[in-house]
């Protein structure tokens, strides 16, 4: 049988929920959520109006979306402070004493935070913010690693009306030190040391560097995670200050104040900055608003991950990236969810560890990525079977397309058949989840993401817009803007309407290929654009290759990305070097460290290979497609706009080590 036709029939196997897990469900059936999807597209502000019902607006809005594309303005006029959804409205409730937050350490200590304790913290923190001087509409840099603290430093900033802009504990100083100055940010949050598979991330010496070059930067916070000296700090005297030190000064009386009963804020107030990469070497700083993000998180939380009472909700993202901000802390906040949070790597100190987390802590959903899933399949059964993993209800994938073989492993050894599985589609820039199946609602087709979100209208299109037909692969474009939507990129909206909105006439391009099947399940193939997907992290070619040109040593460089079984796709480079600069050993571990250097160790390239020549077209553009394929050993396609035919042998001969 051709491979085509088992890819074909394999799109008809189906898993359905269980009748039990239905009956429970929010939504029970996929007709319930069909009519729920027309009502969205039909009606979308009395959807809209239904759906946030446990919001806390201290003003309604007078018009529900502004649209002037490519800008979109949602709940115009209303007013409310996100952190009175995410904390206060819960101290009336029986939440109050319910975990807000499961804490783990990587060396096994453990913290529990209850929705009572976390509204205090947010409070002490958000006054001793605003006595340093943070005012709504400041930015707050935040660079810590999987820690409380991470969650109540973005709420207090939320809670004063200044946007954060957390920063993944793994990039670099040079990339903090980047991301703080686009974003001018007054205030730096960080910690002493984070535990990382058993080593110490020294975050507040590497910030040290990157302070060097921050004139913005007024005050620098620092949390003590090392009660060892294992993270030896240096306070700069006027400038850092210890967290425990913050709090305990008895804050202005105006500012304890202000903590404690916030201000509201325009719902198109900024709430947050989080950088992601594109096709330029510089990050691009996506901006969410206030009501339009929190509603967008609020909603697919409620209805995706089904939250009940008694759900410990488990997201192993990282806060630094955008699902950490949705689906660690907005979205399972904002519904009441008692929320695990796990600080370091899966395998340590092997690969039991999230398994012995379930079961120690009775975690019921399961939110990772298939990165993480494929790993796990690679450490061996014997892992999730020593453990009882008879809390887990639901599971669910993010980050990538999910294979088949992956699903079908995580279905059935971790989710022993009993546990719906939602894929979920989503970027940095749609601040919350587009496409998916509700669990309840809808059965899975192991590869697909699913079916659209409520309010998404979505579709594969030609490059001229027009709609493919059912099965065909095209460009994944969203028809109409949804409140959850990056509004712009921080202080560069020319290149906002560049990247999203100048390719296809009218609609958003999200940068992904896919293709619709006649079920109407969307299958999401990856990126057609000049990004990477690295296990689950997004990056950009063009910024591995500015990276690179940085280096003394280096002439060029053209940044692919290859299949790989683990991480979904490995980096590969080509490198060609000045004149007089030998190829060698310890020049390829040079430029892997200077890679570290100025990006993070996470995009350190899989595969260093030195080249005499690029290869390009007459018109001098690199044919990155040909480099695809010389480095994933597939055969050669069409190499007639080639310039100079000789660089493909020598490139072939580059091996890869
Ligand atoms: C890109 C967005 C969404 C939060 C994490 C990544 C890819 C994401 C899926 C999925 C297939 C996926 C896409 C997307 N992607 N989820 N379920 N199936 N692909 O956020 O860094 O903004 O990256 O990740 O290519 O465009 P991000």
């Amino acid at each position: 049988m051709s491979e085509t036709i088992v890819s074909r029939l394999k799109e008809h196997r189906t898993f359905a929920p269980s009748a039990e897990f239905s009956a429970a469900a929010r939504v029970t059936s996929h007709e319930a959520y069909a009519a729920l999807y027309a009502q969205s597209l039909e009606a979308p502000e009395e959807f809209w109006r239904q759906q946030t019902t446990d919001i806390v607006w201290r003003k309604t809005w007078d018009t529900f979306c502004e649209w002037n594309l490519p800008h979109a303005k949602f709940f115009v006029g209303a007013k409310l402070n996100v952190t009175e959804t995410c904390l206060d409205r819960h101290l009336t409730t029986s939440a109050r004493t319910r975990a807000a937050i499961v804490w783990e350490g990587e060396p096994g200590d453990v913290r529990t935070l209850t929705y009572f304790e976390l509204h205090r913290e947010v409070v002490r923190f958000a006054a001793a913010l605003a006595d340093l001087g943070v005012v709504a509409g400041d930015r707050v840099a935040i660079y810590l690693g999987m820690i409380p603290e991470a969650a109540i430093a973005m709420l207090a900033c939320a809670r004063l009306g200044a946007a954060h802009s957390v920063v993944f504990g793994g990039f670099s100083a040079e990339a903090l030190r980047d991301r703080i100055n686009d974003c001018q940010a007054k205030v730096l949050i960080t910690q002493d040391g984070a535990y990382r598979r058993g080593s110490v991330v020294p975050l507040k010496q590497m910030a040290d560097k990157a302070l060097l070059e921050t004139p913005s930067i007024e005050k620098v916070i620092v949390h003590r995670r090392m009660d060892d000296g294992r993270a030896p700090v240096t306070m700069h005297e006027g400038r850092d200050v210890w967290w425990s030190d913050a709090l305990s000064r008895p804050a202005s009386e105006q500012s304890m104040g202000l903590a404690r009963r916030p201000d509201a804020f325009d719902a198109e107030h900024p709430l947050f900055i989080l950088y992601t990469s594109g096709s330029t070497g510089k990050p691009k700083g996506v901006l969410h608003t206030t009501a339009g993000y929190l509603a967008g998180a609020h909603v697919t939380t409620k209805y995706i991950f089904d939250v009940k009472d008694s759900d410990l909700y488990w997201c192993t993202a990282d806060v630094g990236w955008v699902t950490g901000h949705s689906y660690i802390v907005y979205g399972p906040l904002s519904v009441g969810a008692a929320c695990m949070m796990y600080e370091g790597a899966p395998n340590f100190p092997d690969w039991s560890r999230f398994w012995s987390i379930i079961e120690r802590h009775g975690v019921s959903i399961l939110y990772t990525a298939p990165t993480a899933i494929r790993a796990f399949i690679r450490a061996g059964d014997e892992w999730p079977n020593k453990h009882d993993l008879s809390s887990l209800r639901l599971l669910g994938s993010v980050g990538e397309p999910i294979n088949p073989e992956a699903w079908v492993w995580y279905h059935t050894v971790v989710g022993k058949g009993r546990c719906p599985i939602v894929d979920t589609w989503w970027q940095t820039e749609t601040g919350s989840v587009m496409l998916t199946t509700l669990p309840g609602a809808s059965y899975s087709k192991p590869g697909a993401t699913g079916l659209p979100f409520f309010g998404v209208e979505i579709e594969v299109v030609k490059d001229d817009g027009a709609k493919v037909a059912a099965g065909d692969g095209g460009k994944l474009v969203i028809k109409r803007p949804w409140p959850s939507m990056a509004r712009t990129l921080f202080r560069d909206d020319e290149r906002y309407k560049q990247a999203y909105w100048s390719q296809i006439p009218g609609v958003y391009f999200t940068g992904d290929g896919a293709r619709c099947d006649s079920d109407g399940y969307f299958w999401v193939v990856g990126r057609i654009d000049d990004v990477l997907n690295v296990a689950g992290h997004r990056i950009g070619t063009a910024e591995i290759e500015s990276a690179l040109a940085s280096h003394p040593s280096v002439a060029e460089a053209a940044a692919v990305g290859k299949p790989d079984e683990l991480k979904g796709q490995a980096l590969v480079v080509f490198v060609t070097l000045k004149s007089g600069q030998v190829a060698s050993k310890a020049l390829k571990d040079a430029l892997a460290v200077h890679i570290d250097k100025e990006i993070g160790k996470f995009a350190r390239p899989d595969q260093i290979r030195f080249a005499d020549a690029l290869p390009k077209t007459r018109s001098g553009k690199i044919m990155r497609r040909l480099l695809k394929e010389i480095a994933s050993g597939t055969a050669q396609g069409d190499t007639s706009t080639l310039e100079d035919l000789g660089v493909l042998a020598s490139l072939r001969a580059s091996d890869e080590d």
